[in-house]
C-alpha cells in the first residue's frame, strides 16, 4: 500500500505552541447540532469525537462562552459547571485514544434571535445592524433578530464571558482553545467596518476596531498562558450570512495579525477564501502575505484536499492542515490520506440535528 508519509512530513509529528500534535492534520470545527436545549454534551458527542482522535488536533465544534452568546439551537456551551462535567467526558476519551482537543470559544454577536436569548432579549452586537442569512431556532430556521448596539460599558462583561470560558475550557481538561474571531460572529463583527460603525474607542480606527479581539485574547491567554491559545481568522469570507468584507482587508487584518504576535499564541488559523465555498480572495488581497506578518505556527483552512496540502507545505505555506466536512464522513481521515484510501463524501442533509444519523455511523475504511 503506499504511504504517502514519504512524500510529506504531514503525517508526522508537530509542535503548535505548547501542544504536541502526532501529525499535521487537523479537525476543523464543526457545529452538527447534537446537543439538548441546555447546550450540555452528551455520550453521542463523546463516541464522534473519540472516533475522530487520530487528527493530530480536534478544533471543538463551535461552544457558546454565555447564554447571551448564542445563535442556534442544540449548540453546545461552556458557562455552566453541568456543560464542564459533561465536557470532561469528551477530553478524557479523546485522551484515552491518544488526541488532542481544544475548545473554540464563541459568541455569535448579531447572529442570533429573540427566541434563543435569555429572557427574549435582542441579541448584542457592535452595532444595530441585521445580519444576513438565517439561524436556527427550536422553531426551525428563523431571519436574525435586530441586534442592540452595547454599551461601551457592556465591553468588560463581554471579555469576562471569555475569561469565564476559557477557565471553564481549562477546568473541563481540554489542551487549550481557539478564540473563534471567524464567519462574522462577534469579534469580526467588530473588526470590520462594514459591521461596525461605532464613534467609541471600539469603533472607527482599526486600533479601535480590533481593540476588542485583542482584550479578549488578552483575558483568555491570562487563564492558559502562552502557546494554549489559538485564533481563527477569516479575513475574506462572506459567510455567515453574506456579510460585507472590510474596505481595507491587508491592513486592517496586518495590523491585527502583529498585535497578536507578543502573545506568543500556540497558532494563527485561516479560512483561507470563502468558507465552505472557494478559495477566492479579492485581488489586492494575498492572505499568504498577511499570514506571514504571524510569528508562529499557521493552520490552513478551506477545500483542502491532500495534495494542495502537500503542496503548501512544501513551500512552507503551512504548518498544519485543516479538514473540515472530509472529517465528517471519514472519522479516519488520517489514514484514508495517509494511505490514498477513496474518502466518503458527507451528506449535508444530516450536517445538523438527525441525533446519531449522518454523526456517529460513517465506518472506518479496512485497511
Ligand atoms: C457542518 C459544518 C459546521 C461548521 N461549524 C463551524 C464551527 O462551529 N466553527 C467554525 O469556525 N467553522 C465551522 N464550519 C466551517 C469549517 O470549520 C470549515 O472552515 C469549512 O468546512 C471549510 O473546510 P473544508 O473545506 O475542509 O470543509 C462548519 C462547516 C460545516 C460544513
Amino acid at each position: 500500500m503506499a504511504d504517502n508519509s514519504t512524500r510529506t512530513d504531514l503525517f508526522s509529528p508537530v509542535k503548535l505552541g505548547k501542544i504536541e500534535l502526532a501529525n499535521r492534520i487537523v479537525m476543523a470545527p464543526l457545529t452538527r447540532g447534537r446537543v439538548n436545549e441546555e447546550g450540555v454534551p452528551n455520550e453521542l458527542n463523546v463516541t464522534y469525537y473519540v472516533q475522530r482522535a487520530s487528527a493530530g488536533l480536534i478544533i471543538s465544534e463551535a461552544t457558546n462562552i454565555s447564554a447571551q452568546g448564542r445563535g442556534y439551537a442544540m449548540t453546545p456551551g461552556i458557562w455552566t459547571e453541568r456543560q464542564v462535567a459533561e465536557w470532561r467526558k469528551v477530553t478524557d476519551a479523546v485522551h484515552a485514544a491518544g488526541g488532542k482537543i481544544v475548545m473554540q470559544l464563541w459568541h455569535v454577536g448579531r447572529n442570533s434571535h429573540v427566541d434563543l436569548q435569555p429572557n427574549g432579549a435582542s441579541p448584542v452586537a457592535p452595532s444595530a445592524i441585521k445580519a444576513g442569512g438565517n439561524v436556527y431556532t427550536a422553531k426551525g430556521i428563523q431571519e436574525p433578530s435586530i441586534p442592540r448596539a452595547l454599551n461601551t460599558d457592556e465591553i468588560l462583561g463581554i471579555i469576562e464571558q471569555y475569561r469565564h470560558a476559557a477557565e471553564y475550557a481549562k477546568l473541563a481538561g481540554f489542551d487549550g482553545v481557539e478564540i473563534h474571531s471567524a464567519n462574522n460572529y462577534l469579534l469580526e463583527q467588530f473588526i470590520r467596518d462594514s459591521t461596525n460603525h461605532r464613534t467609541d474607542q471600539y469603533g472607527g480606527s482599526i486600533e479601535n476596531r480590533v481593540r476588542l479581539v485583542l482584550e479578549v485574547v488578552e483575558a483568555v491567554t491570562g487563564v492558559w498562558g502562552s502557546g494554549r491559545v489559538g485564533i481563527r481568522l477569516s479575513p475574506v469570507t462572506t459567510e455567515v450570512g453574506n456579510t460585507p468584507l472590510d474596505s481595507n482587508i491587508m491592513e486592517t487584518y496586518g495590523y491585527l495579525i502583529q498585535q497578536l504576535n507578543p502573545f506568543k499564541l500556540a497558532y494563527l488559523h485561516f479560512v483561507e477564501g470563502t468558507t465552505g465555498k472557494d478559495r477566492i480572495a479579492p485581488e489586492n488581497v494575498d492572505l499568504d502575505i498577511l499570514r506571514s506578518l504571524f510569528e508562529g505556527a499557521y493552520i490552513g483552512n478551506n477545500n483542502y484536499d491532500l495534495e494542495m496540502a502537500i503542496s503548501r507545505r512544501s513551500e512552507s505555506k503551512i504548518d498544519a492542515v485543516a479538514f473540515g466536512r472530509p472529517f465528517i464522513s471519514n472519522p479516519d481521515l488520517v489514514n484514508r490520506l495517509r494511505y490514498s484510501i477513496e474518502l466518503t463524501s458527507t451528506n449535508s442533509d444530516t450536517h445538523y440535528g438527525h441525533g446519531e444519523k449522518g454523526y456517529i455511523d460513517w465506518p472506518n475504511a479496512n485497511y
